[in-house]
């Protein structure tokens, strides 16, 4: 096979549905010359007969460790935990450059078998921007889990586990349905709302007819007086969405809440942003992630102090796997159409010399 291959790699992490080629994105890489192996995957949120059908050749679950040497193997997610040498060029989210338990080990396994790692994290554009990223969907999907969130809580419960949805449509309606035509009177403030993950927050809450003059929209401007804000105290939902890269003041902390008692209308947090046990976290109320099995944490509170509960999950996008899967892979699919000139193309000279870097400190750590 030649360097104009593409192998689209299985994923093993639990829960995990998305993909970082589409059908869509495979049959475009294929109209320039690609040819596309794809791993039968029944994990994935894509049927194997969607990629079969625009033309990517199906193989066995798990057999890139097969895969001629000079194909780049794709995947989302991290490879499970191994000592296994790794030959190949392997693109994906390997969450180890930032010296996240085990990361050391990760780079090892490259070390050893002389292959290579673009991290998906790190691909920038000109600018300094990532080239592909999944905010928006987090943002999207955080809102819905939200106002779920919110109305389980106003029939007196917690919400229940959450599952990926088929759709963003079927997402849609199971929100619109559990408000039950309440809507309108449902306030939510997002926090970073012109960013990515806010601008998702912020569609989903139109979506599902929340009036505008409700969804009170900040960012920087409405924040450089310093916080905490009691304004968070008076809407229903408070969706933190800010990309957090300095110590800021607090947007909230127990004493507001306290202090409101029963005159607090915010009863849901949805914390997107999930700086958890980040030291400078702006909204120091929790201090756990939740998970899709038990999405909300509840606050402890003083008696006549009414509920609040907490959203942390660090995996949202992940409730809404195909278009989350689609826009990601649509704004991979021009780096990946350079992937057959990765030795001159910008975007991948740059990805591996940062591999470099970080394999010289993981040799360095282990004592190579
Ligand atoms: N929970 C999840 O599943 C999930 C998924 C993807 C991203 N994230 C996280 O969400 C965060 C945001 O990601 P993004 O891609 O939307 O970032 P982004 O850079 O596109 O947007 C961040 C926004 O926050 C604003 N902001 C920064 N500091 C602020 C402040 N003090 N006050 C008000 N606004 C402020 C910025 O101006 C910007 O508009 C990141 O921490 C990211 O890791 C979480």
């Amino acid at each position: 096979m030649s360097e104009n291959s593409l192998w689209l790699r299985c994923e093993k992490k639990p829960f995990e549905r998305r993909a970082a080629i589409t059908p869509t994105t495979a049959k475009k890489l294929i109209d320039v010359g690609y040819s596309i192996t794809v791993e039968r995957d029944e994990q994935r949120i894509f049927d194997d007969e969607e990629y079969e059908t625009v033309g990517c050749t199906l193989v066995d679950n798990d057999s890139w460790p097969t895969a001629p040497i000079n194909i780049p193997i794709i995947g989302l997610k991290e490879l499970p935990t191994s000592s296994s040498p790794l030959k190949h060029t392997h693109v994906h989210f390997a969450h180890c450059y930032k010296h996240q338990a085990g990361w050391a080990s990760v780079l090892a396994r490259f070390y050893a078998g002389k292959g290579t790692l673009y991290d998906l994290e790190f691909l920038q554009d000109e600018s300094g921007r990532r080239v592909a990223a999944f905010g928006f969907h987090a943002g999207f999907a955080g809102a819905a889990a939200g106002l779920l969130a919110y109305a389980s809580l106003k029939d007196g419960k917690t919400l229940g586990s959450l599952e990926p949805f088929a759709n963003e449509a079927e997402m849609i309606s199971s929100v619109t349905a559990k408000l039950q035509g309440n809507a309108k009177n449902v306030k939510a403030l997002v926090m970073g709302a012109l960013g990515r993950c806010g601008r998702g927050a912020v569609e989903l809450l139109q979506k599902v007819g929340l009036k505008d003059s409700n969804i009170f929209k900040w960012d920087l401007a409405e924040t450089a007086k310093g916080g905490p804000f009691l304004e968070i105290l008076d809407v229903d939902i408070f969706i933190n969405c800010i990309y957090l890269s300095t110590k800021i003041p607090h947007f909230l902390t127990p004493k507001e809440i306290r202090e409101a008692g029963s005159s607090r209308r915010l009863s849901i947090i949805v914390d997107v942003s999930c700086d958890t046990t980040n030291p400078n976290n702006p909204i120091p109320v929790y201090d756990i992630n939740t998970t899709f099995e038990k999405p909300t944490v509840a606050l402890k509170l003083d008696p006549g102090n009414p509920p609040l509960e907490v959203i942390s999950i660090d995996h949202l996008p992940t409730l809404l796997p195909r278009e989350a899967s689609e826009q990601f892979s649509a704004d991979l699919l021009p780096s990946l159409k350079e992937l057959k000139n990765r030795r001159t193309a910008r975007v991948w000279v740059e990805a591996e010399k940062l591999y470099k870097e970080k394999l010289s400190e993981a040799v360095k750590e282990l004592g190579l």
